[in-house]
C-alpha cells in the first residue's frame, strides 16, 4: 500500500541543488525490503555538504538526504525484520546514493538495519546516530591499540561538533582525562559539562614547525585534519594513537615519519561505514561501557520544516553539538 509522507528531497539544479519540503508517496523512494517510518534522523556534516552539492556526494538526483535515521518497520519482505521492530541505520549508501532519512518514511535494504541496543530509545540512538557511531569506533580501535585511561590525556579536536561531542561525553565516561580543542571560547562551560577537564583554542599553523613538539597526548580523536592532525602528530606522548576521521579544518596532511619511528605513534584511518558485524560490536559498547551520559544535552532537536536552515547553519559551523530531527513534530 502506498503511503503519503513528508520529505526534504534534493532535486538537481544549477549552481546548488533545490530543496524542497514535498509531499512524496511511498512509491517515490529507492527500492528496499524494509518500510520504515522515520522517527528520528539527524545532520552530519555530509547531510550540510550534499544539501548544497558540494564535494560531488550526491551524483543522482532527486535525493533525500540525510546519513542516519531511526524508526519502526511497517512493512517488511525480509524475514528478519517485522512491523513493530525498531532500527537505526546508518551509512551504506542511504542519503548519498539512496534516499536517506530527512523524510518521514524510509525504504532500505533489511541488510543495513540493526536493532536499537537494549536500553536506548529512539531519540538516544538518534543523537549517536553516524557521529556518535564514528566516535564510538575511534575510542573501540584506539583501545585495541593500546589505549587506557592511565597512559595520559586524550585530546578532542573540533570539540563542539557532533562526533567530538559524543567522543568527549564517552571517553569521559569511561574513565580518560580529557582535553577540548575549540575554536569557539564560549563554549567552554558546554564542554566542561560533558566532562572535559581542560580547553584549549585552535593551533596556530606554523610556517616551519620542528618535527617534534613535547609529547602531551596519550590519544587523540581528530574531526579536523590539515595542520591540526599535522601538530598531533608532533605532540603525542610515546606509543599514543590517534583516531583520525575528519577533515573539517582541511584534507592535507604535511608531517615527517619521525613520530611513527621514534615515538611508536600510530595513526588509525576512520571509516565509519563499518561491516555490520563490526557495527553490532560497537553498538552494543556505546550502550553499556562507553555509554554517554548527556545525549539529550547534545542533541538541539528541531522539525523537518527547519531543516533546511539548520543545514546552513552546520556549513557555516554555528551548530554546537548534535541536531536531530523530529519527523512527529
Ligand atoms: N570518516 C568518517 O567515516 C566520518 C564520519 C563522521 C564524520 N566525519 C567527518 O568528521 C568531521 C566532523 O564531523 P561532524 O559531523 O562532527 O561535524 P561538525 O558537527 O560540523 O563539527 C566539526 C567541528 O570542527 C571544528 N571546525 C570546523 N571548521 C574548522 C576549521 N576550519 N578549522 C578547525 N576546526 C574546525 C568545529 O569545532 P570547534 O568550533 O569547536 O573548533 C566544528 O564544530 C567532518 O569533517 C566529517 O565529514 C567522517
Amino acid at each position: 500500500m502506498a503511503h503519503t509522507f513528508n520529505a526534504l528531497r534534493l532535486l538537481a539544479g544549477d549552481p546548488a541543488p533545490v530543496r524542497s519540503i514535498s509531499e512524496l508517496t511511498t512509491e517515490d523512494l529507492s527500492p528496499g525490503d524494509v518500510l520504515i517510518e522515520v522517527a528520528y534522523s539527524s545532520i552530519n556534516y555530509k547531510d550540510a555538504l550534499a544539501s548544497r552539492g558540494l564535494n560531488g556526494i550526491i551524483r543522482n538526483w532527486p535525493r533525500i538526504g540525510g546519513i542516519d535515521l531511526t524508526g519502526t518497520v511497517l512493512e517488511s519482505a525480509d524475514a528478519r525484520w517485522r512491523a513493530g521492530d525498531e532500527v537505526v541505520v546508518h551509512g551504506f549508501g542511504i542519503g548519498v546514493d539512496h534516499d536517506g532519512g530527512h523524510a518521514q518514511r524510509a525504504r532500505v535494504s533489511g541488510d543495513w538495519c540493526m536493532r536499537i541496543p537494549n536500553g536506548f530509545s529512539l531519540f538516544d540512538a538518534a543523537v549517536l546516530g553516524a557521529a556518535g557511531y564514528t566516535a564510538g569506533y575511534s575510542l573501540h580501535l584506539m583501545e585495541l591499540n593500546g589505549l587506557a585511561p592511565e597512559q595520559g590525556p586524550v585530546l578532542v579536536t573540533g570539540a563542539t561538533g557532533g562526533v567530538a561531542s559524543v567522543a568527549i561525553d564517552m571517553l569521559t565516561r569511561r574513565g580518560y582525562k580529557v582535553t577540548a580543542m575549540s575554536g569557539k571560547p564560549e563554549a567552554m562551560p558546554y564542554l566542561q559539562s560533558l566532562g572535559a577537564s581542560e580547553v584549549i583554542g585552535r593551533i596556530d599553523a606554523q610556517a616551519k614547525p620542528k618535527p617534534l613538539e613535547k609529547g602531551q597526548w596519550a590519544g587523540a580523536v581528530d574531526s579536523v585534519g590539515g595542520d591540526t592532525l599535522a601538530w598531533l602528530t608532533r605532540t603525542m606522548l610515546p606509543g599514543g594513537v590517534i583516531a583520525a576521521f575528519g577533515n573539517a579544518g582541511g584534507a592535507e596532511l604535511n608531517t615527517t615519519v619521525l613520530p611513527f619511528i621514534l615515538r611508536g605513534v600510530s595513526l588509525l584511518g576512520i571509516n565509519a561505514n563499518s561491516p555490520m558485524p563490526l557495527r553490532e560490536v560497537v553498538w552494543q559498547k556505546m550502550a553499556n561501557e562507553y555509554r554517554p551520559a548527556h545525549l539529550a544535552q547534545i542533541a538541539h532537536v528541531i522539525g523537518l520544516e527547519e531543516l533546511p536552515e539548520w543545514l546552513d547553519r552546520t556549513l557555516e559551523g554555528k551548530v554546537r553539538g548534535r541536531t536531530v530531527i523530529d519527523m512527529r513534530r
